[in-house]
């Protein structure tokens, strides 16, 4: 069985390949497109920690080529350097003073729905809080959000079947630069309260221990990342909720009725369908595998999705259950590159949740009518249309 992440059926559903790879190919290859494949639970996790010999280094999707320096395509020391430049702004504790001012964004965009007999939970929704979060957070004037987030959103987006981004997304993503180098510029001048002012004003420290400004290209590099990382894997993970919770009518009722509920229904849906289907690495030296040889320098890819369904770590894997006892999650990948965002992402995720749930506890979807991410990686709808039950 082929296993193309770029192929259509692969973005309808992944899982029955996933289950194919686990069992029959937990080393996978794909000599077409040029990728190995990890699938199996422990060997995913064992992966993310062993930085020696399957590296970030060449960024996280098989078709991106990373152009500015992130911490996501880095290893260690430098990674550590990097990451603890803005570190310190997600801590839980950091993340939690944020909750009034993304409970303000979220229900301002839920109550404008309220009157409408049917709307996109995607369109509407969930395609609008999280860039508006991550650009309070960075600073960015409420005015240019949604043109930074329709650029965001087109700049990662491929045609089915296609590795190369079409020219649409080429522009989208040089428009997004010019932007943020212009603002970059104005922080360094007048210095506020925000992240941008925070990474602008912030220093490395070489391998040979001096300390430095960062580069614009460096500072870039946070901007986009945070930009791309925090925003569309929350937006698919909201539409992945709101479409199976239709598919659990009691999860949903239950959720609608008690929303203490709503955290470990989080990682559930996390656990489910995550956002972030797989991680990218490469091969630092060959490496030995099921009678198989990974040669030095070949692209790995370490299916979290396929671990998140492994029912060698998890019961019934195909089953959403809202009480399921989570005790290891990978839908944030684990070891160096855990999700930085982790806690914003659940803070987020709850709240989103549990308004939503309180103006609109039962609805309908109109399943001829959903829309699929064409990606490689990140893995959601575009569109999920429903019409409340009143
Ligand atoms: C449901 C939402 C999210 C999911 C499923 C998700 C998933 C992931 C995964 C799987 C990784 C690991 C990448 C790797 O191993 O190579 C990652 C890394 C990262 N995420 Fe998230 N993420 C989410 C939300 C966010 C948010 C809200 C932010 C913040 C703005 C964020 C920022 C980052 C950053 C900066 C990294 C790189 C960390 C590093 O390289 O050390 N993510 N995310």
């Amino acid at each position: 069985m082929e296993y193309n992440p770029f192929s259509l059926d692969i973005h309808i559903d992944p899982y029955p390949t996933y289950r194919y790879l686990r069992d029959e190919a937990p080393l996978y290859h794909n000599p077409e497109i040029g990728f190995w494949a990890l699938s199996r639970f422990q060997d995913v996790w064992d992966a993310t920690l062993d930085w020696e010999r399957f590296s970030s280094s060449a960024g996280p999707a098989l078709e991106i080529e990373v152009s500015v320096p992130m911490m996501i395509a880095m290893d260690p020391p430098e990674h550590n350097r990097n990451r603890g430049i803005i570190s310190k702004a997600f801590t839980p504790r950091a993340i939690e003073k944020l909750e009034p001012q993304i409970r303000k964004i979220i229900c301002g965009y839920l109550d404008a729905l309220i009157e409408r007999d049917s709307f996109d939970a995607v369109e509407d929704f969930s395609a609008k809080f999280p860039m508006d979060v991550i650009s309070s957070m960075l600073g960015i004037p409420e005015q240019d959000r949604d043109q930074i987030r329709q650029w965001s959103n087109i700049a990662l987006t491929r045609k089915p079947g296609e590795k190369e981004p079409p020219p649409e997304a080429i522009e989208a993503g040089a428009n997004n630069w010019m932007y943020f180098q212009q603002y970059i510029d104005e922080r360094r001048k007048n210095p506020g309260d925000d992240m941008i002012s925070t990474i602008v004003h912030a220093t490395a420290t070489d391998d040979d221990g001096k300390e430095r400004g960062l580069s614009d290209e460096e500072i870039l590099g946070f901007i986009a990342l945070l930009a791309a990382a925090g925003n569309e894997t929350l937006t698919k993970f909201f539409g992945n909720g709101i479409y199976h919770l239709s598919r659990y009518p009691e999860a949903r009722a239950e959720i609608a009725a008690n929303p203490a509920v709503i955290p470990n229904a989080v990682e559930e849906i996390l656990r489910y369908d995550p956002s972030s289907q797989y991680q990218g690495r490469i091969a630092m030296c060959d490496i030995e595998m099921y009678g198989q040889t990974i040669p030095k320098g070949d692209r790995v890819i370490l299916i979290t999705g396929a671990a998140c369904r492994d029912e060698r770590e998890y019961p019934n894997p195909d089953e959403l259950d809202i009480h399921r006892d989570i005790k290891r999650q990978l839908a944030f990948g684990f070891g160096y590159h855990l999700c930085l965002g982790a806690s914003l992402a659940r803070l987020e995720g709850r709240i989103a949740l549990e308004e939503f749930f309180k103006r609109f506890p039962d609805y309908t979807v109109d399943e001829d009518n959903l829309g699929y991410v064409h990606s490689s990686n990140v893995r959601g709808f575009t569109s999920v249309p429903i019409t409340p039950q009143r």
